[in-house]
């Protein structure tokens, strides 16, 4: 088979995105565009890979790199054009290359490995000199149109801003994927001029040029247009984002995954989702998140990168770079941060940040809770409206609490600190040194109440009357019941300090 080389065009600055952002870096199912393109490039496994860049070349070239590690970079010069892209890219291949050369855009992002597989059959069973993948649109508005010939030949190409009415009118337009033979690129680029209404260097004056000296132009249109819709805007950006988060949410429900509601589910292309999964409306799931059999995500929840166990209910949550174990319960209203990782069976409830923190099997952190650079064993309990003083204003410390730990509600624990296995804290403590296993945890405060204060303090306020009400009815109250006891003479009182006695011992009989 004759040797193959890829070129990838990307180094236009996308001027109708409006943005500071390459083009071909804007996020599509959670990748770049150009990582799409890539993708199916790499999958002809070529032998050699040219991704051609100028617009923010450091940036676009980091991203190539990421999936693309072989891929041969071009900086392509100041003369603009798809023309002058390839011209570059083909004098950077070997002198003595004879092949074919596959030319795809970076901005038209579902053009598969099928596709591109079968143009390369096509073209090389019929030992054409180009062959570019078309397609009939409905509204073939901004792109090249396919002029042919009245024997139906591929005569040339024209763009959309050179075309005249007649040539508006045609429906079949140019995907901006070709098959070129080598030799055909190194034959006519040469003589591509800018002379065109945008003073650019057209790579589709090349079908032109092989046809009036007498080379063969196929065209192979393809059978789904949508796939080869070139993304220019960003209107154009969220019509294909839609139609793969369709083809994702379907694919999905095929594989065994209820999905409540599609228009409000968002599935990133590398998310891996489990059967017997139920996703809630109004759910993201982003990155590589992974969600096992059984587990219910949603409603409203967003998870990046994350993984969610077995039978684990995640709900109203937002999560990055998190692990929930199976049957665990986390939200609503939770925030999980990188390095948050739930044991089986644990619970991360309501209204609770965790962040940097290994919560064990079994542990629970239930309610309006902050819990950072933090390990807890197992069995633990996290009394309600905990927080994990981690930041001393220059450093991060870390909290250490055992298994089977019990702490208090609205307990503050200053890193560094430990908490041993098993111990107790009482509500409200501040914990600034290490509870030994075992040990009860309170902070000696004792309350002081001043009777009669509001009154005092505070007369004529509403408090203040309130209070005077709580005291008449209470005095009252201390009357009437005097009066019934002195009628009707029970004898129950101390019988009943008794019994109290007997059922409530003190520590010191245990
Ligand atoms: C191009 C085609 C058009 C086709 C359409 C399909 C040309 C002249 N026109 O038009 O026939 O219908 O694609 O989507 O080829 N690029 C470079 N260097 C440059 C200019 C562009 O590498 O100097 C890259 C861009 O980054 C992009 C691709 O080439 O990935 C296409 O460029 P773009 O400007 O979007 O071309 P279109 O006007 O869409
Ligand atoms: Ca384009």
């Amino acid at each position: 088979m004759s040797p193959l080389a890829v070129i990838v065009l990307a180094a236009g600055q996308g001027t109708r995105m409006k943005s500071s952002t390459p083009k071909v870096l804007h996020r599509l199912g959670g990748l770049p565009l150009i990582h799409h393109v890539l993708e199916s490039s790499r999958a002809l496994e070529p032998d050699h890979l040219h991704v051609v860049v100028r617009h923010d070349r450091d940036t676009v070239t980091a991203s190539v790199l990421e999936v693309a590690p072989h891929a041969v970079m071009i900086d392509q010069d100041d003369v603009p054009g798809t023309g002058r892209a390839v011209e570059q890219a083909v004098q950077a291949l070997p002198g003595d290359f004879e092949g074919d050369v596959v030319v795809v855009s970076a901005d038209v992002p579902f053009v598969d490995h099928g596709t591109l597989q079968k143009l390369l059959e096509q073209h090389r069973s019929a030992g054409a000199e180009v062959t570019l993948l078309s397609a009939i649109l409905q509204d073939p508005r901004g792109y090249g149109r396919v002029i042919r010939n009245g024997d139906e030949t591929v005569a040339r190409i024209v763009e959309h801003k050179d075309a005249t009415e007649a040539e508006l009118a045609v429906g079949e337009i140019n995907s901006g994927t070709y098959v070129f033979t080598v030799a055909s690129l190194r034959k006519h680029l040469p003589f591509v001029t800018t002379s065109n209404s945008q003073n650019e260097k057209y790579l589709t004056d090349v079908v032109g040029l092989s046809t009036t000296n007498g080379g063969t132009v196929a065209a192979l249109a393809v059978d789904e247009p949508w796939r080869v819709e070139g993304i220019n805007d960003r209107v154009q950006l969220s019509v294909a984002a839609r139609r793969l988060n369709d083809r994702i949410v379907r694919h999905w429900q095929l594989e065994g995954v209820t999905i409540d509601d599609p228009q409000t589910t968002w599935i990133d292309r590398d998310v891996s989702l489990a059967r017997d999964v139920e996703i809630l409306p109004g759910t993201q799931l982003k990155g590589a998140t992974v969600v096992e059999t059984g587990a219910v995500v949603g409603p409203d929840t967003t998870l990046v990168d994350t993984e969610v166990g077995e039978r684990a209910v995640v709900k109203r949550t937002d999560a990055t770079l998190a692990v929930i174990g199976a049957d665990a319960s986390v939200g609503p209203f939770a925030y999980l941060r990188p390095g948050t990782i739930l044991g089986a069976g644990g619970k991360i409830g309501t209204y609770v940040e965790t962040k940097n923190a290994t919560i064990g099997e079994g542990s629970k952190v239930p309610h309006l809770s902050y819990v950072g650079d933090t390990e807890v064993g197992v069995g633990a309990n996290i009394g309600a409206g905990t927080i994990t003083a981690n930041y001393d204003g220059v450093n991060k410390h870390r909290t250490v609490v055992g298994s089977h730990v019990r702490t208090g509600s609205h307990n503050v624990f200053v890193a560094p600190v430990r908490i041993g296995d098993g111990a107790y804290t009482g509500a409200g403590t501040v914990v600034r040194k290490d509870v030994p296993a075992g040990s009860l945890a309170i902070n000696v405060a004792p309350q002081r109440t001043m009777s009669g204060w509001v009154e005092a303090k505070r007369p004529g306020t509403e408090a203040a009357k309130a209070a005077a009400a709580a005291e008449a009815l209470e005095a009252a109250r201390a009357i009437e019941t005097s009066q019934s006891t002195s009628e009707t003479n029970h004898d129950w009182a101390p019988v009943s300090t008794e019994r109290r006695t007997a059922e409530a011992p003190g520590p010191e009989s245990e």
